[in-house]
């Protein structure tokens, strides 16, 4: 158990691109975290309290510029009560947890499930049929894997082996999974111009 665990947070950082310092954060983050699911949901992007807010949809730094104004009484609402109760080390670890999530459930399912065909960053045609499915971006993996759910995205004999795996997958599956997939495309499209500077 525990070496699956260690197995998976290399993956993690290496993917998602993590420091080990960000990802003992990440981790603190996942246990703050539980205390926002009752409204935001597990995955962070349910409508919390009806409200049209998607958090996961935010990145680090906008979460954690309103979790600060929220803490610091610029707001007024449900949150401040929330946020009242934490300090920046909280701030930056429920930020850094919430903004990369996604990317680890994307990758936990994709080595579990895809990576198998499809090469362990995407960059294989499975089987020698597929197209190169990081070069997809999320909304297309997402009409792919609709397609195959429904029977109707077909472009050769092996589309059955393919209909097979879109099937197993929830909606909340095909989503992570398309954000994950789009992060590699991404990470590789990204030119020494835009690569982040530190
Ligand atoms: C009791 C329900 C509730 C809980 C628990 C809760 N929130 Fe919220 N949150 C809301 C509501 C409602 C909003 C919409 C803004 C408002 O009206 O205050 C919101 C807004 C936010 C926003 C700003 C979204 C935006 O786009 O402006 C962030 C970020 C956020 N919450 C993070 C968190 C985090 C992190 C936690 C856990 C520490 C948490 N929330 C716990 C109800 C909740
Ligand atoms: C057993 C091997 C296998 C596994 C496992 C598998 N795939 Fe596929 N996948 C294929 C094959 C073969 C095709 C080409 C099918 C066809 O002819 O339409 C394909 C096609 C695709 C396409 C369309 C690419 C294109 O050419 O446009 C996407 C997107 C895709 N797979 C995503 C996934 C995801 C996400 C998973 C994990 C949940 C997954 N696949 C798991 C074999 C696999």
């Amino acid at each position: 158990m525990k070496r699956l665990a260690n197995a998976i947070a290399c993956v993690l950082v290496g993917a998602v691109g993590l420091s080990a310092l960000d990802y003992e954060r990440f981790k603190t983050g996942e246990e703050l975290f539980k205390r926002c699911i009752p409204c935001h949901g597990r995955y962070a992007n349910e409508k919390p309290m009806g409200k049209d807010r998607d958090i996961s949809r935010l990145d680090e730094k906008e979460i954690s510029s309103k979790l600060s104004a929220y803490s610091l009484g610029r707001t007024t609402g449900a949150m401040e009560a929330q946020a009242s109760l934490l300090d920046q080390d909280k701030i930056d670890a429920l930020s850094i947890y919430i903004a990369n999530m996604h990317a680890k459930y994307g990758e936990e399912l994709f080595v579990l499930r895809c990576s198998g065909c499809h090469g362990k960053d995407a960059s294989k045609s499975a089987f020698g049929k597929s197209g190169i499915i990081s070069e997809l971006d999320e909304k297309r993996t997402m009409e792919i894997l609709s397609s195959y759910q429904n029977g109707v995205y077909a472009h050769g004999s092996t589309a059955n082996t393919m209909k097979g795996r879109a099937v197993a997958l929830s909606n909340q599956e095909v989503l992570e999974l398309a954000r994950y997939i789009d992060s590699i495309r991404k990470a590789k499209t990204q030119t020494p111009d835009d690569a982040p500077k530190n």
